[in-house]
């Protein structure tokens, strides 16, 4: 489908035509692990490949090929993957391009499960890890050599909302000779599509906001069809296999109809909410892009189209305020994950962010009584009076 049409349109149609289906509407679930061979030479070439076809769901399955070509069509990119978690996308990403001596730099402040891998697990096979403020694209010149291979961020960053500046920083990682892999997990191709602005590959967990309803564990992955094709053939068929479901894919491919609309109303009602959390005399501050307060927000105008369903803030009392705060909500659920339909608020300190010591929190910018809010769907006011319920009854806390 052209990209002539728009982003709402593409994310309903592209891919698929329901002639090639019976007329069916929604694609069929192609429920398979394996695929028959006309003859045993034709298995032959296919496994060599010197021909086209699906031979085994680990390598490649007719549902996630519709996901695959949609997803990579929305983000810009010439191919797609799809994977069977955030961290199946990651993983399976970084370890298609790595070796032992190779290095790495990651930005400092990532998703818990993402900084430990990259910490942590990647240094166990021989590969230097290098962790840098991107937020000034200078400390990354400063830090870059000829070993980087990968150069890795969020924008906006789980959970505090920091970006980062994609063009500069693919600038400086191209120049070296590195990739540029961004997780786009919080923007949302209909918020920021990095390609555009010079990153390699785009890593999601479609957990959250591309799927919207809280239902699947899920991973993509976008990028040029010979990265796609490496991270397809090594890294998940190989090394992670971390495949996704069928089932899991047609219910992404649901959930990617909506998206931008879903987005429209999360960023309205975060901007709002945003707002009257900043005027509350209980709140500390409010981390939220499109916020006047917000440090980076003329590279938001620039980077993104809106702000997205994030917020991070701290209310007075620390850790124990916050969590305080959090067990008087009665609309919006105490839960990890993001994204949904329903808002969810979690502590990422003792919850998400975990995996960090409470030293590497400090000089990440991930401060103890932080709390993230993934704003929902639901009516703005009704989440605002929660909340402002809970804050009012905050003032045994003077911090
Ligand atoms: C920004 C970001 N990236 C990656 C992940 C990992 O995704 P998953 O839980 O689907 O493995 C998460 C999960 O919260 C996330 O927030």
């Amino acid at each position: 489908m052209a990209n002539t049409f728009d982003f709402s349109t593409r994310a309903i149609h592209h891919g698929y035509d329901a002639r090639s289906a019976q007329g069916a509407l929604n694609p069929p679930i192609y429920m398979t692990s394996t695929f028959t061979f006309e003859t045993a030479e034709d298995g032959g070439a296919m496994f060599a490949g010197e021909k086209e076809g699906h031979f085994y769901s680990r390598i490649s399955n007719p549902t996630l090929d519709h996901l695959e070509q949609r997803i990579a069509n929305l983000e810009g990119a010439e191919a797609g993957l799809c994977t069977a978690s955030g961290m199946g996308a990651i993983t399976s990403t970084m370890w298609s391009f790595l070796a032992a001596g190779d290095e790495v730099i990651i930005d400092k402040t990532l998703y818990g499960c993402t900084f430990a891998f990259m910490t942590h697990g990647l240094p166990r096979f021989g590969v230097t890890v290098t962790l840098v403020d991107m937020t000034d694209p200078a400390n990354l010149a400063a830090a870059i050599t000829a070993k980087t291979k990968i150069v890795y961020f969020e924008t906006p960053a789980n959970p505090n909302n920091r970006l980062v500046d994609i063009a500069a920083v693919s600038e400086i990682a191209h120049r070296a000779g590195a990739k540029v892999v961004v997780d786009n997990t919080y923007a949302t191709p209909v918020l920021t599509r990095p390609i555009s602005h010079g990153a390699d590959i785009v890593v999601h967990s479609a957990t959250k906001f591309l799927s919207g309803h809280g239902d699947v564990v899920a991973g993509l992955v976008v990028g040029s069809l010979a990265d796609i094709t490496q991270i397809r053939l090594v890294g998940v068929k190989d090394m992670t296999g971390a495949v996704m479901s069928p089932l899991t894919a047609m219910l992404l491919l649901l959930g990617i109809k909506t998206l931008e609309l879903r987005m429209e109303r999360h960023c309205q009602s975060a901007l709002k909410v945003a707002q009257a959390l900043e005027a509350h005399p209980a709140v500390l501050n409010v981390s939220y892009p499109g916020l006047d307060s917000f440090p980076q927000k003329e590279l938001a105008r620039r980077q993104m189209t809106n702000f997205g369903g994030m917020i991070p803030f701290e209310v007075k009392g620390g850790k124990a305020g916050g969590i305080a705060m959090m067990n008087r909500l009665k609309l919006i659920q105490r839960a990890v994950s993001l994204g949904d339909a329903e808002s969810l608020i979690q502590h990422p300190a003792s919850m998400t962010h975990a995996t960090y010591t409470p030293e590497e929190r400090a000089t990440h910018g991930i401060a103890e009584g932080l709390v993230r809010l993934s704003v929902g769907l639901e009516g703005v006011g009704d989440i605002i009076d929660d909340l402002t319920t809970a804050l009012n009854a905050h003032n045994q806390f003077t911090e």
